[in-house]
């Protein structure tokens, strides 16, 4: 079976995380967490790094972090993970939904546009699957109606509007380190911010609201959301690879866009002004094919190719219509992308033997979809 991600952990690791055991520091006190938010940050052109123990609670504490009026409205896209409407909810706020566009899969910004109300108070945008959104036109709509920027680039390391990276453009940005990440700490999270108002704000909220002046005194409530030294370590030697992790799924993404051309799939793709960093190789099932995605992940992994599901839209959540959300909303580019896409053997250890194997594999399946 070719598994469809494995993490590439470089030899720059061991010494690192060797360290933290044999001198001790293995919590989340150790001169690496603090050396990894420095570097990702600046990494990010950012001037804060607030390391966390997941993607999801760097969501979270940057949701509070912004301090909203409870009710506020956050704009979001449909297409996404649930952590993003669960850091919306839990800071007191309503996810209010946008479509997504049909090639890069992120939010469609007239539609941002359109879903702004009195309440709104943020934009929450998710660059997915490594294209970046295009953040020259949120934060012009975000400047227009005096909106804060939460960005979510846990699966867009790297990614460029013009040169510019991810992340270090709005009020705070995300990130996931999780294991299928460019840049992994096994589990692991990150909120980069260039406001030291927000940088602190972050730290307290990760570390339980401790008072600096008064220790066990608490005035509100936090999260231990802390990353421990030896994930930190691994993260310090991840950056120092960065450039060539994105390089290798740049390369996978034009092998691959070589072989599967003219197959009866859509491809990802990459805007003139864009860097897509093609975390995971995403396919689109064209309306001729007679199978949807659980039947063609099917017939992959009959053939030996492993293949992951897409997300299934926020709108067609039992948990957010218990809570009376989004109940009679309808999103056909996010419900055909949950039903008729999957992504391919995408990991960094994956070799161009491996991508044409996958490639020959998904032409058979395809060129017998009638069978
Ligand atoms: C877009 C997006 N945001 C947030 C997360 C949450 O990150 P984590 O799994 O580290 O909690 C993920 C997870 O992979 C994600 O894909």
């Amino acid at each position: 079976m070719i598994p469809v991600c494995e993490p590439l952990i470089g030899d720059n690791v061991q010494p690192l995380v060797r360290e933290c055991v044999e001198t001790g520091w293995i919590s989340s006190e150790g001169k690496f967490i603090r050396e990894f938010e420095e570097k990702w940050a600046a990494y990010c052109g950012a001037s804060h790094g607030v390391a966390v123990a997941n993607g999801t609670c760097a969501l979270q504490i940057a949701m509070s972090a912004l301090d909203l009026e409870p009710g506020s409205e956050v704009i979001m896209p449909s297409f996404t993970i649930i952590s993003c409407a669960i850091a919306i909810i839990e800071a007191g706020c309503v996810p209010v939904l946008v479509e997504v566009e049909p090639d890069t899969w992120n939010m469609q910004l007239d539609e941002v546009e359109a879903k702004i109300t009195p309440r709104t108070r943020a934009i929450m945008p998710v660059h997915m699957f490594g294209h970046p959104v295009d953040m020259r036109r949120i934060k012009e709509i975000a400047a227009k109606h005096d909106l804060r920027i939460v960005e979510d680039a846990a699966e867009s390391h790297g990614a460029e509007i013009e040169g510019v990276r991810v992340g270090g453009i709005g009020d705070m940005g995300c990130f996931s380190f999780y294991a299928n990440k460019i840049v992994t700490t096994g589990e692991g999270g990150m909120v980069v911010t260039n406001s030291a108002h927000y940088a602190e704000r972050l730290r307290s909220l990760r570390n339980l609201c401790f008072r600096p002046d008064r220790r066990f005194l608490h005035t509100e409530l936090g999260h231990n959301y802390r990353m421990t030294n030896i994930q930190a370590a691994v993260g310090v030697a991840q950056v120092e690879r960065v450039d060539d992790h994105i390089d290798r799924k740049r390369r996978m993404a034009s092998a691959y866009r070589e072989r599967l051309s003219g197959l009866p799939i859509d491809l990802p793709v990459e805007r003139n002004w864009a860097k897509n960093v093609y975390w995971m190789y995403g396919v689109v099932l064209h309306d001729e094919v007679p199978f949807d995605a659980v039947e063609f992940a099917r017939r992959l992994r009959a053939r030996g190719v492993d293949t992951r599901p897409l997300f299934l839209g926020m709108h067609e959540q039992p948990v957010l219509h218990d809570r009376n959300l989004f109940r009679n909303e309808r999103y056909p580019v996010t419900e055909r992308l949950a039903r008729r896409g999957l992504y391919l053997p995408s990991g960094l250890t994956l070799t161009m033997a491996q991508i044409d194997e996958v490639s020959d594999v998904v032409r058979d399946v395809l060129g017998n979809s009638a069978a």
